[in-house]
């Protein structure tokens, strides 16, 4: 043959190369695999023409490659979204520092976080615990900013007899003696409250260390509830990757962290305040679902009934919020369930805070989203609390405790009406 033909599959070879193997695909190779009785006689043109072919679909791919990656990045809304608003909530924080307290002053994943809240100058801070203890750990640490913290020390401090005394007029009536007021001054999570009660702060963040209940028992005792409310709960922002639920993948769900099993009335309140929390957080608007495992009357058990109560009452109390149930979980989120089971629904279909009716089901359903769907999951958030007390994991990490020592921080500012 002469050295301008070449031996290629050009017909036999395409159909069967398939779409991911085309960039690898030559000519050289080509001649090289395939049988013989196959191969047929092309002139140089033709291999031309297949080499600009091959290269096109090499083109193609980089481009579709690039396209998916291009989609991805900003499909994937929730990564973008979260750092948005935190650090609009951060923003806000800076711009009028609250003075917030940390009872758990000598945790190293406190100490970090306040390093960073007072270099970034996001908060004021008082830290709880032996002061030398805060000061050498702070040291071994190689933090340096956090010194710049008021230090206090619970067993000796100027203003120890004062809180007693607070102590004592505010739960006297509940048996607390002289003697009590005196150990419980002493303990960091009552302090924090004190001085909160006190107005030497605006807000504490603790439970790094302390259980749910540690925490929320003095808040509950001390800074008490706020004008309007009677129950305290919990909220968590849901930052859902890659969804377009709620406000583009963000929820609000509630009471995920106080409440066991509130009443009518208390789930009400939890849905107002849940209502109040996203806006104020994030400003958007929102549109609240009673859950139950009923929609509409679908099912008949006093537990729907509670829900419907609730529901009820909240409008009462709340005329002009977007707020319907009962509501099954799909029917408050999916469009096309929403348009059978609740027609006419303001809220069905595009629900943003999900309101649960015990925290048995908020507690697991926040989890369950958090783990399934790997939703980021901030908070619990308290609402209703006369002043900010917040709680944390004892699984958090530091950027947890910074995020919500700027979330308390707001919380504050919005109490103050500032
Ligand atoms: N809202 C307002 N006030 C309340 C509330 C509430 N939700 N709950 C209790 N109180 C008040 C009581 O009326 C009482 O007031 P008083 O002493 O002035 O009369 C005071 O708080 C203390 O009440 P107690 O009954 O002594 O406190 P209790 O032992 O019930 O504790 C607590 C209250 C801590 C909130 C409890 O209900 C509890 O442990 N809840 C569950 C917390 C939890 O474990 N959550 C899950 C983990 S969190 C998470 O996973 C994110």
């Amino acid at each position: 043959a002469a050295p301008t033909e070449l031996d290629i599959t050009f017909r036999s070879c395409i159909p069967r190369v398939s779409y991911r193997a085309l960039p690898s695909l030559h000519p050289g190779l080509c001649r090289s695999v395939v049988p013989k009785a196959l191969i047929m006689r092309l002139d140089f043109d033709a291999l031309a023409f297949f080499d600009i072919l091959i290269h096109l679909c090499v083109l193609c791919k980089s481009l579709i490659i690039i396209a998916t990656f291009v989609y991805t990045i900003f499909s994937n809304k929730t990564p973008i979204q979260e750092m948005d608003l935190i650090q609009e909530i951060i923003d806000r924080a800076k711009a009028q520092p609250q003075h917030i307290v940390f009872p758990e002053g000598t945790e190293e994943r406190t100490l970090k976080a306040a390093d960073r809240l007072l270099r970034d100058s996001v908060v004021k801070l008082t830290l709880i615990g032996d002061p030398y203890a805060i000061r050498s750990r702070a040291h071994d640490l190689g933090l340096k900013h956090v010194l710049n913290a008021n230090l206090l020390d619970p067993k000796n401090h100027e203003k120890k007899q004062a809180y007693i005394d607070l102590l004592l007029e505010l739960r006297g009536s509940k048996g607390v003696t002289p003697e009590k007021a005196a150990l419980l001054v002493e303990d960091p999570l009552y302090l924090a409250c004190l001085m909160i009660k006190a107005g030497d702060a605006d807000g504490e963040l603790a439970g790094a260390i302390n259980s749910t209940g540690d925490v929320l028992r003095p808040a509950l005792q001390i800074v008490k509830t706020a004008p309007g409310f009677s129950c305290v709960s919990g909220l968590f922002l849901m930052f859902l990757p890659n969804s377009d639920y709620g406000h583009n993948g963000l929820l609000f769900f509630a009471d995920c962290a106080v409440m066991p099993n509130p009443d009518a009335a208390q789930l009400a309140q939890i849905a107002v305040a849940s209502a109040g929390t996203a806006k104020a957080i994030s400003g958007v608007e929102p549109k609240v679902a009673m859950l139950s495992f009923s929609t509409k009357g679908s099912a008949k058990h006093e537990m729907v009934d509670k829900v419907v109560e609730a529901t009820r009452l909240a409008k009462e109390q709340a005329p002009h919020l977007a707020i319907d149930g009962e509501l099954q979980a799909d029917a408050a989120l999916v469009d096309k369930v929403a348009k059978l089971k609740a027609p006419g629904s303001e809220v069905a279909g595009q629900a943003n805070v999900l309101v649960f009716p015990s925290l048995e089901v908020g507690n697991i359903g926040y989890k369950l989203v958090q783990r399934l769907a790997g939703a980021e999951a901030v908070g619990p958030i308290l609402q209703g609390m006369a002043a900010p007390v917040n709680d944390l994991s004892r699984g958090c990490s530091v950027e947890d405790i910074y995020k919500m020592a700027a979330i308390t921080a707001n919380q504050a500012i919005a109490a103050k009406g500032l």
